[in-house]
């Protein structure tokens, strides 16, 4: 047994059939008052729930997994989490049979992508509790064997690049990986190791890229990574601006299918 699947094992887990939203059962679940370090599963979502507002197609076939954490850190560091977490799931599926490593990315803050294109999405909600405690729900949606059509992105699958395994060992891969990369963090005091790990699987540095913000994009150089995870853009006059949240698309690469699709 690897270390990975050992600490998988030790973790609590609901695994459900069917659910509204992994996040929606765990967050329901602390607001119970469930101590955390739970992972909720389900095979299908109804009501799957990405970034932005958007909502995240959760057909059966691929793995919907969140964990529950309580108090895992001083709200000053909870903004790293995104990166700890992308290094996580990065890490476990690089890991995979079947998946060559160097095909993995991390876009910033926290997409994964085989050969440039999407394969999992990330969703962190956090809650102040009434007693005072503070929830993170990290959810996962790994796309294993199914490609959700009509995204703004390229999207891909682990089955699409030579994983022939099933859900569950995904779920162990990125149960263990996440459990390290937590401890690796030590709730912000351990992020420059973190910071170092994604910054060997990021995608686009030293690129040309745009930031679509809420109210407008901008263009400029994914300049570097600040200590805290923020991207640093260098604009073509030179400024540098550094960015906390934002969707992140490589100008040409990523570009190319947008621009089609508005030319039809
Ligand atoms: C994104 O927009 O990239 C984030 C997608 C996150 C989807 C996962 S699936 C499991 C968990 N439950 C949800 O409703 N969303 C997350």
């Amino acid at each position: 047994m690897t270390a990975a699947d050992a600490a998988s094992r030790r973790a609590r887990r609901l695994a459900l059939e069917e659910v509204s939203s992994t996040n929606s059962i765990a967050m329901e679940a602390v607001r119970a008052g469930d101590p955390g370090q739970l992972w909720v599963t389900a095979l299908r979502q109804t009501q799957g729930r990405g970034r932005r507002g958007r909502s995240w197609v959760s057909e059966r076939g691929n793995l919907y997994a969140s964990l529950l954490l309580v108090d895992a850190a001083p709200l000053a560091s909870l903004g790293q989490l995104p990166l700890v977490i992308a290094l996580g799931l990065a890490r476990a599926l690089s890991a995979l049979r079947g998946i060559e490593p160097d095909a993995v990315r991390i876009k910033w803050p926290n997409d994964i992508l085989l050969d440039g294109r999407k394969c999992v999405g990330i969703l962190i909600e956090s809650e102040r509790l009434a007693d005072g405690r503070q929830a993170v729900v990290i959810g996962a949606g790994i796309n294993v064997a199914a490609a959700p059509d009509g995204q703004p992105y390229g999207v891909t699958t682990l089955s699409d690049h030579g994983f022939t395994g099933n859900l569950e060992d995904v779920f162990r891969a990125i149960a263990g990986e996440v459990e390290t990369v937590l401890a690796l963090w030590k709730g912000g005091r351990g992020f420059s190791e973190i910071r170092a790990g994604w910054l060997e699987h990021a995608r686009g540095l030293g690129q040309a890229i745009r930031v679509n913000l809420p109210d407008r994009s901008i263009d400029g150089i994914f300049h570097a990574l600040d200590p805290e995870g923020r991207l640093v853009l260098k604009r073509d006059d030179g400024a540098l601006e550094t960015h906390s949240a934002g969707d992140v698309f490589l100008l040409g690469e990523d570009m190319a299918g947008i621009i089609c699709d508005k030319a039809r």
